[in-house]
């Protein structure tokens, strides 16, 4: 198996890796840059824990190959708060209770991200189809959707 150095931003910063050409994304964030933040669920694409932003869109990082993000940006939840304060999802969120286990939080936050940053008001269906690919077993997605809704309403207010 052969060995690749790969260049890749990741939350604004710059990191050269060596990844094996099986390594995937998530794995190499996980395993090689102790970026734990993006969870691994079901590694076959089917439960979104592992959704990070790439290139600004919304990608399961368990099917995508490290060396497919050579020069890519890449955003992981660790990369919303901002100099100590949280992203706006991210406190709706909690004050919502869209949070039991946590274990989808991540991946939902991220694909929330994406679709108020291509979408700042989005309809409730909206909300629920940029969440679909996103598997929450605890919270029955009802605060999980009020939280992205009263995310989009503040973010209105801000602007
Ligand atoms: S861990 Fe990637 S989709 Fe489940
Ligand atoms: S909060 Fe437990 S899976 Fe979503």
């Amino acid at each position: 198996m052969s060995i690749h150095k790969i260049n890749v931003k990741i939350n604004g910063g710059l990191e050269q890796v060596e990844v094996a050409s099986n390594t995937t994304l998530l794995t190499m964030l996980r395993d090689k840059l102790a970026m734990t933040g993006t969870k691994n669920g079901c590694a076959a694409g089917e439960c979104g824990a592992c959704t990070i932003l790439m290139n600004g869109e919304p990608v399961n990082s368990c099917m995508v190959l490290a060396v497919e993000a050579d020069g890519a940006e890449l955003v992981t939840v660790e990369g919303l708060a901002q100099e100590g304060e949280l992203d706006l999802v991210q406190k709706t969120i909690i004050d919502k209770g869209g949070v039991q286990c946590g274990f989808c939080t991540p991946g939902i936050l991220i694909s929330t991200k994406a679709l108020l940053t291509r979408n700042p008001h989005p309809t409730e269906v909206e909300i629920r189809e940029a969440l679909v690919g996103n598997l929450c077993r605890c919270t029955g997605y009802v605060r999980i959707v009020e939280a992205v809704k009263a995310a989009a309403e503040q973010q209105k207010e801000a602007a």
